[in-house]
């Protein structure tokens, strides 16, 4: 059992505190925001992640687990896990080191001889480097071990992650920091996960180069949609059949509205920026094509709408299914769904969104736009339905019912997530992206 401190409890370090504590270790999160720690206090994360209330409750409940806004509870830890964010900067494309850099030297006050600070936050490569040199005057070391948690399975990814990655120092300091990891994570490790060892500007950048082939992958398909619009094929099964070599994979191959949310773009962006500076910017030029690729398909979605509303969109009613980024999220970061959304209503469309757990999130960003609580109020009279966010209980809306609430029976699939022949034998015109 470890004494943690986790410092910064926003997505990843909530979850990744009451992960800790369900395995044993006694931890204290830490944040600065006094709204967040006190609904965390009240087993109520400030965001939707399955399983994350329940490790709440009992982590809480069982003394295990605490939150604070008072950083001098860290003195107690000898692990300290910064998991803090890393915007997009507000001037540029690079990350905002704003929050690490505050973290890092609220933390340094209380940090004992021995003690190891663990970085865990997306960070341009270099960044523990820069901060070693302070936190080794504190006679503690520093680890730096990116995470690759989903939302929405981020209690599973925290626990059973697809590997663990440390960036230590070279000789003794590294090898002492590398098996106080083994110590906190001796659960996952037990099951079989792998471990991988590696200098600090490594591990910075699995993480990074993880998220970008990640994107790259998402838009390559993308790419493929384009050409398959262009050449009347079909985008689904073009990803079935390359997904069927071994070298490729299916995984990540799902055209559609493109990625968003709080990682992927802002990663990429951020990825490039870093490049520059490193004067090695050629390397990763085309994840501006990778970008470029994902915000074209929102301007297609936004032509086939046009298209199917002969030509304008203006005064029409349009019903759009998701605000999330993705389903089994509340999350509306770059959330293409909103995104187009937001265009459609700047063409002077009447846009009502439904989402099932979004929408406190999406009004508060998109105030402009209407809201219905469920699916069947906004289809109601709709001229043109899209669905942008593909829950389960969009995928399994019925064509017929659904058909019976609008004015007219247009659906723009923008996830490929609904059967076109289902749809299309109830009466629907169907079109989707990447396919005939
Ligand atoms: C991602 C990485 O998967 C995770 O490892 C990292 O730690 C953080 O960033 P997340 O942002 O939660 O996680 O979402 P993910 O499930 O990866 O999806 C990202 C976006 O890509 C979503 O908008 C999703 O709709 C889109 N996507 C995903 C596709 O458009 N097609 C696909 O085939 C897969």
């Amino acid at each position: 059992m470890t004494v943690i401190s986790v410092i910064g409890c926003g997505y990843l370090g909530a979850v990744h505190a009451a992960a800790m504590a369900s395995i044993g270790h006694d931890v204290i999160g830490v944040d600065v925001d006094a709204e967040r720690i006190a609904a965390l206090a009240q087993y109520r994360p400030p965001f939707f992640e399955p399983g994350l209330p329940e490790l709440l409750s009992a982590g809480q409940e069982s003394g295990r687990l605490a939150f604070t806004t008072d950083i001098g509870a860290a003195r107690a830890a000898a692990v300290h896990f910064v998991c803090v964010g890393t915007p997009q900067a507000r001037n540029g494309l690079g990350a905002d080191m704003a929050f690490v850099d505050a973290a890092v030297d609220s933390l340094l006050p209380q940090l004992d001889t021995g003690d190891l600070v663990v970085g865990k936050s997306t960070v341009p490569v270099g960044t523990a480097e820069r901060l070693a040199p302070a936190i080794r005057e504190r006679g503690a070391e520093l680890a730096w071990n990116p995470e690759f948690l989903r939302e929405g399975h981020a209690v599973e990814d925290t626990l059973r992650p697809s590997r663990f990655v440390y960036g230590v120092p070279a000789g003794k300091a590294g090898q002492r920091a590398a098996a106080k990891l083994d110590e906190v994570y001796a659960d996952g490790l037990e099951a079989g996960i792998s471990r991988l060892t590696a200098d600090y500007a490594t591990a910075e950048l699995v993480k990074t180069a993880a998220n970008s082939f990640l994107a790259t992958k998402i838009s390559f398909i993308n790419a493929m949609a384009e050409l398959c619009e262009a050449s009347g094929a079909d985008v689904t099964v073009l990803a079935e059949a390359l997904g069927m070599d071994e070298r490729i994979g299916r995984a990540f191959l799902n055209a559609g509205l493109g990625f968003g949310g709080g990682c992927l773009p802002k990663d990429i962006r951020a990825f490039m920026a870093r490049a520059d500076e490193l004067g090695a910017d050629q390397a990763v030029g085309f994840l501006r094509e990778v970008d470029a690729i994902n915000l074209r398909r929102r301007e297609r979605t936004v032509d086939l709408a046009r298209q199917e509303l002969d030509g304008s969109v203006a005064g029409r009613r349009i019903a759009v299914l998701g605000a999330s980024f993705k389903p089994n999220s509340d999350d509306v970061r770059d959330s293409p769904a909103l995104d187009v959304a937001r265009m459609l209503a700047r063409e002077g469309a009447q846009v009502r969104v439904a989402d099932p757990q979004a929408l406190d999130n999406a009004r508060r960003v998109a105030p402009e736009l209407d809201y219905a609580t469920t699916a069947a109020e906004a289809l109601t009279g709709a001229d043109l339905v899209l669905l942008l966010t593909e829950w389960a209980e969009y995928r399994d809306l019925d064509p017929q019912d659904a058909g019976a609430a609008v004015a007219r029976r247009v659906v723009v699939d923008g996830r490929n997530a609904l059967d076109p022949h289902r749809w299309r034998s109830a009466g629907w015109t169907y079109r989707a992206l990447g396919r005939p």
